[in-house]
């Protein structure tokens, strides 16, 4: 690392109807440095990083790029002054090939481009960075942590010197996790800025050189990674010391019963590759179960399969005995599934409708009652989820894309926790979210279970699904290829059988 400074912000203010998303922010990033932006939901880390992006434009205050004051009116000012942007919800058009999307904005794009050269282009940048991805494939067709490839690609195509990664590995597996602190380092080591925004503390720890502490808008401080330790950072996140425990149970588990029973499920994948082999599995009333595994070894499908969102091809669902119709979400629904899923804001939310609409969204034939829809009943149902979930917003008018990521994140669970369903199927609950409300959204579980409802919980994080589940299984290549009780679960076997690897 040398002592030159690439990036000075000092001074920046950014209000939005009704709130002060950044409030004077102090921020100093050297070159040949990871950065991390640490803070709670809300706390302003994206409205930083949009305004360094000229994405925004900040109401007062100064920008400095390498030692010159800029100013942004667009992000393509931005990118011609090195900086670059990878965002927490990815901005590719999902029918356009990777290649297509590395260019895609371009000045100099156009329908005579050569597509060859861009996909060796990519392909030599995807080589030099670890970021594996096929040049030729469809967005759709990729999983989260590739998509997120591409958006990095598409960042260093443009030749970014400093690049903004807003909570990448929150998509992230944890071996993809490993993977990309490689190639950040590689990006570093060549003299590149990366700013990293996360709120995961471990990763901060692990892969950052300095942290940056925001909290309500305002700059806490700027610490040394080497001289500060998770328990600090956390309390200085907060601005109290935080402690994780694992949530108690009042009520156990109705074992005499099932409630969600899923027998012999087969089902594809969006490529049309068998995703779900002959899985069989049970949920309890009140039962936690815990899916551990790998993403992309079928779990996002089945998900889905179980929430009625993808057809199977062969097998059985059935909810108290009443079977779920294939690719059927209303089915799904009626017999009492909820479902949160990985994508939030593309699958669970209609992103342009207010907050209150979103949580309308699902009930509204009960809400619409002689077709006139209750405003009136959706606005305090929507006051009390706000504050009981503790969501950030100006208000319950306000479009759900307006919100950050963490408290879009709240609006999902707090209408499918509220739904009052017999099962809910929660994948990566907590993924994005800070510790406050992480500890929030295992206690709305947990008392979700207490009270009856049989959960099934899909997450990559190992810890989460020890210190939540009665019961595990273990997932890897579409089959479910372990199950152990939680009570007698040994961590080192069971990210070994995640790994495909069995006694
Ligand atoms: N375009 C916008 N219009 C109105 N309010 C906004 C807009 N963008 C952000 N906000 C508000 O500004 C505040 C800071 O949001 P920001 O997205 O910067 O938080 P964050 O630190 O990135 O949070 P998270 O960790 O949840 O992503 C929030 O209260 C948010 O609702
Ligand atoms: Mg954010």
């Amino acid at each position: 690392m040398t002592s030159e400074i690439a990036v000075k912000m000092t001074g920046i203010v950014k209000k939005f109807p009704g709130v002060i998303a950044n409030d004077h922010v102090n921020l100093e990033i050297m070159a040949g440095e990871v950065h991390a932006l640490l803070g709670e939901n809300g706390a302003g880390k994206s409205t930083l990083s949009n305004i360094l992006t000229g994405l925004y434009r900040q109401d007062v205050g100064t920008v400095e790029i390498g030692g010159k004051k800029v100013e942004f009116n667009s992000p393509r000012d931005a990118l011609n002054a090195g900086i670059g942007m990878v965002h927490q919800h990815f901005r590719l058009v999902s029918t356009f090939t990777v290649a297509e999307n590395v260019v895609l904005g371009e000045s100099d794009s156009s329908l005579f481009m050569d597509q060859k050269a861009v996909a060796t282009r990519v392909q030599e940048l995807s080589d030099r960075y670890g970021l594996a991805v096929d040049p030729s494939a469809r967005i759709w067709q990729l999983s989260v942590g590739e998509q997120q490839r591409v958006e990095i690609l598409k960042v260093l195509y443009r030749g970014a010197r400093i690049l903004i990664l807003d909570e990448p590995t929150a998509v992230l597996t944890p071996i993809e996790t490993t993977e990309l602190f490689k190639t950040l380092r590689v990006m570093v080591s060549e003299g590149r800025v990366v700013i990293f925004i996360s709120h995961k503390l471990d990763e901060v720890m692990a892969v950052s050189d300095r942290v940056t502490v925001l909290r309500g808008g305002r700059t806490v401080g700027t610490v040394n990674t080497r001289e500060t330790s998770t328990t600090d950072l956390a309390s200085l996140m907060v601005g109290r010391s935080v402690e994780f425990n694992r949530v108690v149970r009042q009520t156990p588990a109705d074992r005499e019963r099932i409630v969600l029973d899923v027998s012999d499920l087969c089902a594809f994948d969006d490529r049309g590759r068998v995703a779900i082999e002959s899985v069989s599995l049970s949920v309890s009333p009140g039962e936690i179960v815990g899916i551990a595994g790998v993403a992309g070894n079928g779990q996002r499908e089945l998900a889905e399969v179980i929430s009625g969102m993808r057809p199977i091809t062969s097998g059985s669902i059935t909810v108290d005995g009443e079977s779920v119709q294939s690719g059927r979400a209303r089915s799904a629904i009626a017999k009492g599934i909820a479902h949160v899923p990985e994508d939030r804001l593309h699958t669970g939310l209609a992103a342009g409708h207010s907050v209150e609409d979103n949580f309308a969204l699902k009930n509204y034939r009960s809400m619409s009652r002689f077709r006139i829809l209750q405003r009136q009943q959706i606005r305090n149902q929507s006051t009390h989820l706000i504050e009981h979930y503790d969501i950030k917003t100006p208000g319950s008018e306000t479009p759900v894309r307006l919100l950050s990521g963490g408290n879009v994140q709240k609006v999902l669970l707090a209408r499918e926790f509220s739904a009052s369903p017999k099962v809910l199927i929660a994948a990566s609950p907590t993924r994005g979210l800070d510790v406050g409300a992480i500890e929030t959204v295992r206690e709305r579980l947990v008392q979700a279970a207490d009270s009856g409802v049989g959960v099934l919980l899909i997450s990559e994080d190992l810890d989460e699904i020890l210190s939540l589940a009665d019961r595990i299984l273990v997932m890897y290549e579409g089959r479910i290829v372990a199950e152990v009780e939680a009570a007698q679960a040994d961590r080192a076997r069971i990210g070994l059988t995640m790994g495909g690897i069995t006694a």
